[in-house]
């Protein structure tokens, strides 16, 4: 596994940080995931925007211009093995003496990636689909960007892995559902699908615009606003999405079954249409450059 450490190539054994980078302090870092298929990745310039926004966020300035990070991205994808990959990018605000304020003058920041199998569903989870648990959404109010301080989300997660379940749905206020603890959430009532609005209480998924886009573009009804905890109890279908898991039917919550505790037929059309999108976006890219000539 080969990663990518300011500004070289290693083996994932050679990477080595500093134990005072603020990452390891403070958590004072943001990160992407993109997928890649067939060796491209998978709608890059919505993945570099959303890291613009995340250090713009936490006011990092970003290391490298879009086309530097391209550059940087496809190299690492060549430089690892598999069709399909999960790409891992990671910024610090580098490594300085313990001060919560920024370090004045700014240090350099760390950067690192790097690239692993994609884990996307296997065909017998795509068919059962998966369980979740609700909890209270008790995070910070600026869950649009994508901090490496992922402590909540991660004892959020492990809560629906405790109740043998895949993920846990966050519930603001006792009031509306934001999100996943690690992926967005759809609720289905009457065939619409229903999506919460992208502001500061959730992070904004490129995985959720692509499903949005594919409900405008074949005529599924949609309403992207405010989703009632009421209406995800009462959801005909519930749906996740990310980088990761692409479209996964939700067919239990907390412990009762959702609509019939089958995955239902929003998902089996946006799961297809997913599917027909990746393979057509990916067939119009260029090839990536190979260095030669
Ligand atoms: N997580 N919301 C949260 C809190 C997330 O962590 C993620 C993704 C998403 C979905 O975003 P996208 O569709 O852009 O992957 C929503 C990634 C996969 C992770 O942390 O590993």
């Amino acid at each position: 596994m080969t990663v990518y450490l300011n500004g070289q190539f290693m083996p994932i054994e050679e990477a080595r940080i500093p134990v005072l980078d603020r990452g390891f302090i403070f958590g004072d870092g943001v990160y992407e995931v993109i997928p890649v298929y067939s060796r491209r990745a998978f709608r890059l310039a919505e993945h570099l925007q959303r890291l613009q926004h995340s250090l713009g966020g936490i006011r990092l300035q970003n290391p490298h211009s879009d086309v530097e990070w391209t550059k940087l991205i496809n190299e690492l994808i060549a430089r690892n093995t598999g069709e399909d990959q999960y790409l891992y990018l990671h910024i610090t605000r580098g490594a300085a003496r313990r001060d919560h304020a920024f370090p004045k003058p700014p240090v350099a920041p760390t950067v690192f990636m790097m690239s692993s199998p994609l884990p996307t569903p296997p065909a017998e989870l795509l068919a059962s689909g998966v369980g979740a648990v609700t909890a209270q959404d008790n995070r910070w109010l600026r869950c649009d960007i994508k901090s490496i301080a992922l402590l909540p989300n991660v004892l959020l997660r492990q809560m629906a892995v405790d109740a043998g379940c895949a993920e846990t749905i966050l519930i603001r206020d006792d009031a509306f559902m934001t999100e996943g603890a690690a992926s967005n959430i759809f609720v289905v009532k009457n065939g619409t699908l229903l999506a919460p609005p992208k502001d500061n209480l959730m992070l904004p998924g490129i995985t959720y615009d692509v499903v949005l886009e594919i409900a405008a573009a074949n005529g599924i009804p949609y309403q992207v606003r405010k989703v009632a905890k009421n209406e995800v109890i009462n959801a005909d279908e519930l749906l996740l999405t990310s980088s990761t898991k692409e479209v996964l039917a939700i067919t239990r919550l907390d412990g009762k079954p959702v609509g019939d505790g089958k995955p239902g037929p929003m998902f089996a059309k946006l799961y297809k249409l997913y599917q027909d999108f990746k393979r057509d976006v990916m067939r119009q890219q260029s090839p990536l450059p190979t260095g030669e000539g």
